[in-house]
């Protein structure tokens, strides 16, 4: 597949994401969030793939938040649908069967820091600022950062970095669990593969329902109790559960399909 903006490679089952316009720190403008929507299209369908990693090209920037350019004489009915396609998106990342985890390697900024906190778990290089500015521009963070941003850190400090537009170290992002790792700009990327490695030697098929299990927390009005039991139930139903308690009582690794 021939994209513009970003780069693509799947490197032994992990598709790896490169968003690719460093000149503009790699703002993601309509053309390269459609382009995201394609290779997280392919996350879905290509068997080959098993997981997902989302960086950015450049050593300084993951995504210096949308494409500033493109705002001018948007309104209300613009300005809203442009917010329902990149929220759109950044729940197709969120809801993918398989792990897709962010390579913060400089800023994510704006809908930067919205693309990293829509992906399930996030990893970032020492240089790395996370924020959310768009007060300093009149606006609200539209690709779901007001929603995200409260579930990753908190109420409080939420409602400060959406109110003072400040930008956080990658450190501070490790102390308020934005983050879960950071590590030099040159392991970041290893670390993300070793990680998803791990994910990867497991159960695809309960990879996929912790997935569904954990987001089904943030979603209002649904019993995630129940829904862990019914998924708890189909588990029981699938090769890899078979295979993963034969393994267990063989005494030696399981081989799991995802079946
Ligand atoms: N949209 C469009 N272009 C952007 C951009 C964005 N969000 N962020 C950076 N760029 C462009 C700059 O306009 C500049 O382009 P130019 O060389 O053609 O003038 C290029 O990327 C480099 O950015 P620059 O501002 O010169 O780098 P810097 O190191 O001085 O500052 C930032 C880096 C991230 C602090 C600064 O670019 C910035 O504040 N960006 C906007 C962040 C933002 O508000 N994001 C939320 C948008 S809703």
């Amino acid at each position: 597949m021939a994209f513009q903006n970003i780069l693509t490679e799947n490197r032994e089952g992990i598709f790896i994401i490169t968003i690719n316009r460093p000149d503009k720190l790699n703002a993601l403008n309509a053309q390269t969030l459609h382009e995201i929507k394609e290779a997280v299209d392919c996350v879905y369908d290509d068997s080959t793939i098993k997981a997902a990693i989302i960086t950015g090209s450049g050593s300084k920037a993951f995504v210096a938040g949308a494409d500033i350019s493109g705002f001018q004489g948007m309104d209300k009915e613009s300005g809203s649908n442009l917010a329902k396609v990149g929220q759109n998106i950044f729940f197709q990342i969120e809801n993918c069967p398989k792990p897709i985890v962010a390579a913060v390697n400089g800023f994510a900024l704006g809908g930067g820091c919205e693309l990293a906190m829509a992906c399930h778990f996030r990893l970032a290089s020492e240089n790395a600022k996370f924020g959310q500015p768009e007060v300093n521009l009149g606006l609200i963070p539209g690709y779901g950062g007001t929603q995200r941003l409260i579930q990753l850190i908190g109420k409080g400090k939420a409602f400060e970095l959406l109110m003072t537009a400040d930008m956080i170290s990658a450190q501070e992002a490790l102390q308020l669990g934005l983050v879960n790792y950071v590590t030099t700009s040159d392991d970041l990327l290893p670390k993300t593969i070793e990680l998803l490695k791990k994910i990867m030697s497991k159960s695809p098929f309960a990879i996929s329902r912790i997935i569904d299990c954990v987001n089904k927390y943030f979603e209002p009005g649904n019993d995630g109790f129940r829904f862990e039991y019914d998924e708890f139930g189909a588990c029981c139903e699938t090769e890899d559960f078979k295979e993963g308690t034969a393994a267990f009582l063989e005494k030696r690794k399981a081989n799991f399909t995802g079946k």
